[in-house]
């Protein structure tokens, strides 16, 4: 079990657009392509950071998971993701100690990445992502 690295700092919009001409016009971020994750109901859009990703989440409706925290919270910060080694082990882990995750096994996600999240009471008021390469 091991923490590897910020995978990715995920922002919840509307307007990828306006995204990538500040991230890839403007700060000269490489944008490496955009991914519809069904199950979640987002198209990902990923600007490289380093080793690292800005990733921009673009609901597919209203009734989306995001597209409810858009209206709940506008654009913004949605979730923190950290690469892991070992994610069964972790998910094993947080449910002995008791912290709340949003589903009780991991999912897929974007770029094959097995995932799960971490319900923000548990953390502090952050959504975290754990994520591992499947
Ligand atoms: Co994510």
């Amino acid at each position: 079990m091991k923490i590897k690295k910020i995978s990715h700092v995920a922002i919840a919009g509307n307007d990828p657009e306006q995204s990538r001409i500040l991230y890839e016009d403007i700060l000269g971020l490489n944008f490496s392509g955009s991914e519809p994750v069904e199950s979640e109901g987002v198209t990902t859009h990923f600007f490289d950071v380093g080793e690292s990703n800005i990733e921009l989440l673009e609901p597919s409706g209203a009734a989306t998971p995001v597209g409810k925290f858009l209206n709940r919270s506008g654009p913004g910060l949605h979730h923190l993701a950290l690469e892991v080694e070992g994610l069964d082990d972790y998910v094993e882990k947080l449910k002995q100690a008791g912290i709340r995750l949003l589903s009780e096994e991991p999912k897929m996600g974007a770029h094959g990445m097995r995932i799960i999240f971490i319900h923000p009471r548990s953390t502090g008021g952050v959504l975290i992502e754990l994520c591992e390469k499947s």
